[in-house]
């Protein structure tokens, strides 16, 4: 019976959160990198975790990019209340990804959607050290990094390692040396191996990852069995606050010999 089964679902949340050592794991039915609709289940639940766990009063909200948190974006509603006002922000700038995608564009979508504001972070892609400099300097720029590490929550993909790398168009070498250190996990621009040690960083400003560590509401969404060793390798190094998004496709693949 239909009972039967979310009882089901939510032992197996209750396990899995317990295994990947984290506050709370929500599990769509499916496999999401076969069928878009368990994508959308993951935009309901995290709209639906917002409106119940967002305090009143004013939340900064950081998000980063992806394939996963653009179509998460497209099913956020009214967040906003006569006593919550929501801001939302790119968690860090500029880590190479298509516009539709970029973490500046999510964060634009989330805001619109929920009558929220936004603010942007204009970081070119490819920048020097100098002209990385200097820009931090920019009192506009200033402003935006002010308001990021007032972040309150943060919602974040978690990809797989080289697909990550290529698809941001990283160079050889740095492509070698990810496979060299068996990086397996990408998320905020940190590359991970199996273990969950960070090989490898992009040096990018906005949120880094010791910063997640201290922020109360952190929610990181990824699913589908191919991403299932990419999910557990991060996991070994999320805030122990994270609510994990995911589904059964990467449920079933992390829980296997458990
Ligand atoms: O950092 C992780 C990636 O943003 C995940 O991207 O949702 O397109 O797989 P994706």
């Amino acid at each position: 019976t239909i009972m039967d089964q979310l009882f089901e679902t939510k032992q197996v949340e209750l396990q899995l959160a317990k295994y990947l050592g984290i506050e709370k794991c929500l599990i769509a039915k499916g496999d999401s990198s076969q069928q878009t609709k368990v994508v959308s289940s993951f935009g309901e639940m995290v709209n639906e975790s917002l409106a119940t766990r967002l305090p009143d009063g004013k939340n900064v909200i950081a998000v980063m990019g992806g394939t996963t948190m653009a179509a998460v974006a497209e099913e956020i509603g009214q967040l906003e209340t006569e006593k919550r006002h929501n801001i939302f922000v790119p968690a860090r700038g500029g880590i190479g990804e298509t516009v539709s995608v970029q973490a500046n564009s999510v964060s634009a979508v989330m805001a619109i959607r929920s009558q929220g504001e936004y603010r942007s972070l204009f970081v070119p892609e490819q920048l020097s050290s100098f002209a990385y400099e200097t820009l931090l300097q920019e009192p506009s720029i200033k402003e935006v990094l002010t308001l990021i590490n007032q972040a309150n929550c943060v919602i974040h993909g978690i990809g797989r390692a080289l697909h990550m790398a290529a698809r941001r168009k990283m160079s050889e070498s740095e492509i070698l040396m990810l496979k060299q250190h068996n990086a397996v996990a990408e998320s905020f621009g940190y590359f991970f191996n199996e273990k969950g040690e960070i090989i490898h960083k992009i040096p990018r400003i906005g949120l880094q990852l010791k910063d997640i560590q201290n922020i109360p509401y952190v929610f990181a969404i990824a699913g589908g069995k191919d991403k299932a060793k990419a999910i557990h390798a991060y996991m070994k190094n999320a805030p122990k606050q994270t609510w994990l998004i995911t589904d059964e496709a990467a449920a079933n693949e992390i829980l296997k010999g458990v």
